[in-house]
């Protein structure tokens, strides 16, 4: 097989920024993509519907006239968020999530929550109402492993919160290690999962192995190999509970090749090629549709995307820019250190 046309593709987990980076990479999203879940982690974050319906304008002012797109907005929450706000925001569709930061965990998350308890009435109510929340999955103690925190915060935080609240539907994103592969493959409802593009290509060694190489350092980390090959199982399944996120993050190249360089890798350009190399390598081709096109919008209760993308395979190998210019500087492209011969038609 060397060309697969599947239902146009959504991205149910994307950092967008604002400002100048956003009009910079936003078209590539767009491009590729017929939606995307925005996340909230600006400065200052998106907490209020009032933020979120600023934000999105902002999205669609920065959207090319000839590129289609709906960017689906989610509120941070916060241990002060106004559940009536959110409940406000869901029935109106501006909101179509809320995304859980564990205070500390990644990028721009200290306004996040240090205590589940506080947002205890605005996860019932949300439980109530049939929205998702979103969670950065990784427990923030100084004492656990940096590789361990995705699997300490499924045993501690994540299975305590779904036996108190098992009616609130939970979208554990960016999964990272085989722990979330079956904690989530085992659950009998009301749980899902997001899988990047590049924990799907990379593991621990791309960030550390013959010298150090921020523009593969993203949380949550990647994992070692067994985990990176667990990943790719439950991606090629077939199994409607994962499906893609691919948590593009663009930082500019100062801010991720310093002394402490920031989390993220920007994979929005050359996402479609790359999960077309990993399925085929799988011999699974035919779930890439599921794991694209079609799970998310199950998960989040949207129609299947009515357009198109075909991908096609070719003799040479396809070239990405190292790196793109946007207004707030350069930004590196992920690059899978391996051939990839599929492009987008
Ligand atoms: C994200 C970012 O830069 O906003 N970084 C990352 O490494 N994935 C935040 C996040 O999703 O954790
Ligand atoms: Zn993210």
């Amino acid at each position: 097989m060397d060309e697969i046309t599947i239902p146009k593709p959504d991205d149910w987990h994307l950092h967008l920024r604002d400002g100048a980076m956003l009009e910079g990479v936003l078209p590539f999203t767009a491009r590729h993509f017929a939606r995307a879940i925005i996340m909230p982690n600006l400065v200052p974050p998106v907490v209020t519907a009032a933020d979120a319906r600023a934000y999105r304008d902002r999205i669609m002012a920065a959207l090319p006239a000839e590129l289609d797109f709906t960017p689906l907005m989610t509120l941070y929450l916060t241990e002060t968020t106004d559940r009536a706000d959110v409940a406000a925001a869901h029935a109106s569709g501006l909101a179509t999530a809320v995304k859980l930061y564990p205070a500390g965990a990644t990028t721009n998350s200290h306004s996040g929550v240090r205590d589940l308890g506080k947002v205890m009435p605005v996860l019932e109510k949300m439980a109530e109402i049939g929205m998702p929340l979103c969670i950065h999955g990784e427990v923030t103690d100084a004492e656990v492993d940096i590789f361990d925190r995705e699997a300490v915060f499924i045993e501690t935080v994540l299975d305590p919160l779904r036996r108190r609240l098992p009616e609130l539907r939970i979208t554990l994103e960016h999964v990272t290690t085989s722990d979330g592969v079956n904690y989530v493959g085992a659950a009998e409802a009301n749980l899902a999962a997001t899988i990047t593009t590049h924990h799907l290509m990379i593991n621990r060694n791309a960030i550390l192995a013959g010298g150090i190489k921020p523009h593969y350092y993203c949380l949550p980390v990647a994992k070692r190999e067994t985990h990176r090959l667990a990943l790719r199982r439950a991606a090629t399944s077939g199994d409607p509970r994962f499906f893609l996120g691919t948590d593009s993050a663009p930082h500019v190249d100062p801010l991720k090749e310093c002394a402490c360089g920031c989390a993220g890798i920007f994979t929005a350009i050359n996402t479609l090629s790359c999960l077309a190399h990993v399925f085929e390598e799988e011999a699974a081709l035919g779930t890439l549709e599921a794991f694209a096109s079609r799970n998310g919008p199950g998960w989040y209760g949207l129609p299947v995307n009515n357009e198109t993308v075909t991908l096609r395979k070719r003799p040479s190998a396809v070239e990405w820019p190292d790196r793109i210019e946007t207004g707030d500087g350069p930004v590196t492209v992920f690059d899978p250190m391996t051939p990839v011969h599929w492009e987008v038609a």
